[in-house]
């Protein structure tokens, strides 16, 4: 009886070749797990901008949404420096980082009368986004003749789109202009991953997600290739 079946149906039996090449492919997708961290070299911007909000702007910058626990797991490498950080601020790893400043009026105090804000959602929030952050952070230079600066105020002509006084000093000063501009698109990076920090991998699941679906049609469309055709009943 399995013998007919067998010789009637022998397309259900002899797995034909797109249909193999249909089982390595969904054998080949079982591996997205392995893929879901951020592309490399997203990931190195990120953590290096970590390191250069550690080191410059985290001086004047809070960035309350993240905690220093967060640092320390986006690049291991920072882990004793946000310890300390921590340490110096009171704090446990679990606390928020917080402005270093006790409250509004010290850091305007301290600031020339404007508090430097929160960096947690910048890069979304401020109008022309990172951006205009990466553009600013490297636009410093020196007043032009005739322009008279009031106290404490850079000229940064980008900031100045933004304000009528910027009172930002130039956190780069000093570093040659290629050092400078990786610093900013390294931090600017940093900035973008803290205000949305699960968006690369909403980007690769979303691909994968698709190349999943693709993946089923093909299979369903293959099988229903495979399957033996009757034939039409014989006219009479
Ligand atoms: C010495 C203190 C200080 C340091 C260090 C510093 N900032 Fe600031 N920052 C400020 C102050 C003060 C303001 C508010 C300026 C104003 O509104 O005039 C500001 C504003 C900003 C703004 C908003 C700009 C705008 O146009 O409103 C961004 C973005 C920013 N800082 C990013 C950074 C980044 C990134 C770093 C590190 C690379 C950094 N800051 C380092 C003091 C600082």
């Amino acid at each position: 009886m399995l013998k007919e079946t067998t010789a009637m149906h022998p397309a259900l039996f002899q797995p034909s070749k797109p249909l193999l090449l249909i089982l390595a492919a969904m054998l080949a997708s079982t591996f997205p797990t392995a893929t879901l961290a951020a592309p490399p070299q997203l990931v190195g911007a990120t953590q290096k901008g970590a390191g250069v909000f550690v080191q410059t702007c985290s001086a004047c910058h809070g960035m309350e949404a993240l905690h220093y626990s967060d640092l320390a797991r986006l690049a291991p490498s920072l882990a004793p420096q946000v310890e300390a950080m921590a340490k110096a601020r009171h704090q446990n790893m679990d606390g928020s980082i917080t402005s270093p400043y006790p409250d509004g009026a010290a850091a305007r105090a301290a600031n020339w009368g404007d508090a430097p804000p929160d960096l947690s959602n910048i890069a979304a929030t401020i109008k022309g986004g990172w951006y205009y952050i990466q553009a600013m952070l490297t636009d410093y230079r020196p007043a032009p003749r005739g322009v008279s600066m009031v106290p404490g105020n850079f000229y940064n002509p980008i900031a100045m789109t933004h304000h009528r006084h910027f009172h930002m000093k130039a956190p780069f000063a000093g570093l040659s202009p290629a050092e400078a501009n990786q610093k900013a698109a390294d931090v600017t990076a940093f900035l973008r991953w803290s205000a949305n920090p699960h968006r690369t991998t909403a980007h690769v699941v979303a691909w994968w997600g698709l190349g999943w679906c693709a993946l089923m049609a093909a299979l369903i469309g293959g099988m229903l290739a495979c399957l033996p055709r009757r034939k039409p009943p014989a006219k009479t």
